[in-house]
C-alpha cells in the first residue's frame, strides 16, 4: 500500500512585482537580483487575498485535475504554511469547508521551505495509518506579508502562491506512488531565518501587556543569507543522495530534479554536486521567487503543464528551509492533468 499522486494544481495571486518595481523604492537593481538569485518577478497578495484564499484556489485546481472518484473520496485536508491566516486556528478546516469537502480531518503544518516535503510525508502517513484514504495536500504562502519591504536583503527573494496535490491510497509499484522519503532538521541554527515576534516567546516575555516594547523589525523576517546558502546546498545534496540510495536509483535514473526554488544558484550548485546535467534540472524561480511550501508543487505543475514532465518520468524532489529543515522524496510521474498557472 502507498500514497499515490492523483491530481495537481497551482495558483498565483494576480499582482506581479518586477525587479524594476522593487528598484523604484529599494537600493537594488534588476541586474543584482537576477544575477544573485535568478528572480525576475514574483507575485504579491493584494486586495484582501491571503493564505486561505490562495489555498482554496490551488486546492480547487488539484481537485479538478484528479479523477472524480478520488475527489469524492477526499477525507483529509492538510495545509503546509509558514504564513498562517492567523495564529489560531489552523486554516485547513476553513479551506475544507470553502471547497465543500464537509467535516473531514483537517490541520496545518509548519516547516517553512521544506513544508511540501514534510507535508507529503505526513499526508502519506495519514493514508498508511488508515486515518484517511484520500488527502488534499496544499502548500500555501502569503509570506511577503512577513517580509519587510524596506529590507533589500530579503524583499527581492520571496513571492506568494499555492500548489496542491491529491493523494490517494494505491500500490507501491504504480506510477505516482510516493517515497521513499528522507527528512531532517537542525534546530541549533533556527535563528538563521526567523520571524522573532508574534508567538508565545515574545508574548510571555512582555507579560502579555502589549507589543510596545517589541522592535518593529522583530515582526518581520530576519535572514542570514550567506550561511543559509551553504546549509541549503549541503543538506539538499546529502538528503537527495540519501533518498536515491533508499530508492535504489542512480543519478542517471533521474529524469527531473525538482528542487525548492530559493535561489537558482543553490539549485544549480546542488545539481552540480549530484552530477545532474542542467537539462534535467527544473527551474521557475525567475517568474515566482521563493514561495516556501508552494515552491515544489508550483514547479511540478509548471513543467507538467508545459509537457516537459511526462508520465513515466522519474522525479527527485528536494527542499530546504528555516528550522533548519530539509527533505527529499522520489516518485515516477503519473498520468495526471496539469493546467498552466498564469
Ligand atoms: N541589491 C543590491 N545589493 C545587495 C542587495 C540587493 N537586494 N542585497 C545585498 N546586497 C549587497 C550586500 O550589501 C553586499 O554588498 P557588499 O559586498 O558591499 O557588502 C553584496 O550585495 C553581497 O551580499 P551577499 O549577502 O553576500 O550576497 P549573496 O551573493 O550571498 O546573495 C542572497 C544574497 C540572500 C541572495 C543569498 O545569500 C541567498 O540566496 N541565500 C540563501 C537565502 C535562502 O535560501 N533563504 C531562504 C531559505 S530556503
Amino acid at each position: 500500500m502507498a500514497a499515490v499522486l492523483a491530481g495537481i494544481g497551482g495558483f498565483l495571486p494576480p499582482r506581479v512585482v518586477t525587479n524594476e518595481d522593487l528598484s523604484a523604492t529599494l537600493d537594488t537593481s534588476d541586474e543584482w537580483i537576477r544575477t544573485r538569485t535568478g528572480i525576475s518577478e514574483r507575485r504579491f497578495v493584494s486586495g484582501g487575498l491571503s493564505t486561505g484564499g490562495l489555498a482554496v484556489e490551488a486546492g480547487a485546481r488539484a481537485l479538478r485535475s484528479a479523477r472524480a472518484d478520488a475527489v469524492d473520496a477526499v477525507d483529509a485536508v492538510v495545509v503546509a504554511t509558514t504564513s498562517p491566516e492567523r495564529l489560531c486556528p489552523a486554516v485547513a478546516p476553513e479551506v475544507a469547508s470553502r471547497l465543500g469537502l464537509g467535516q473531514v480531518a483537517a490541520f496545518d503544518l509548519t516547516s517553512a521551505c521544506s513544508g511540501f516535503l514534510y507535508g507529503l510525508a505526513a499526508s502519506a502517513g495519514l493514508i498508511a495509518s488508515g486515518a484517511a484514504d484520500t488527502v488534499l495536500f496544499i502548500g500555501a504562502e502569503a509570506f511577503t506579508t512577513l517580509v519587510n519591504q524596506q529590507d533589500r536583503s530579503t524583499a527581492p527573494i520571496f513571492g506568494d502562491g499555492a500548489g496542491a496535490v491529491v493523494l490517494r491510497r494505491g500500490e507501491p509499484d504504480e506510477p505516482g506512488a510516493l517515497g521513499p522519503f528522507d527528512l531532517g532538521s537542525d534546530g541549533s541554527l533556527a535563528d538563521l531565518l526567523a520571524v522573532p515576534a508574534g508567538g508565545s516567546r515574545q508574548r510571555s516575555a512582555d507579560g502579555g501587556l502589549g507589543h510596545g516594547a517589541v522592535p518593529t523589525g522583530d515582526w518581520y523576517l530576519r535572514m542570514e543569507g550567506r550561511p543559509l546558502y551553504q546549509q541549503a546546498v549541503e543538506h539538499m545534496t546529502r538528503s537527495a543522495q540519501s533518498v536515491l540510495k533508499h530508492a535504489d536509483w542512480s543519478v542517471a535514473d533521474v529524469d527531473w530534479f525538482v528542487g525548492h526554488q530559493a535561489n537558482v544558484r543553490i539549485v544549480r550548485a546542488v545539481a552540480e554536486e549530484l552530477e545532474l546535467p542542467e537539462e534535467r534540472v527544473a527551474v521557475n524561480i525567475d517568474r515566482v521567487g521563493n514561495t516556501l511550501s508552494a515552491s515544489v508543487p508550483l514547479l511540478l505543475n509548471d513543467i507538467a503543464a508545459r509537457g516537459d514532465l511526462r508520465p513515466g518520468d522519474r522525479v527527485l524532489l528536494s527542499a530546504f528551509g528555516a528550522g533548519l529543515s530539509w527533505g527529499s522524496a522520489v516518485l515516477v510521474w503519473p498520468d495526471v492533468a496539469a493546467v498552466p498557472v498564469s
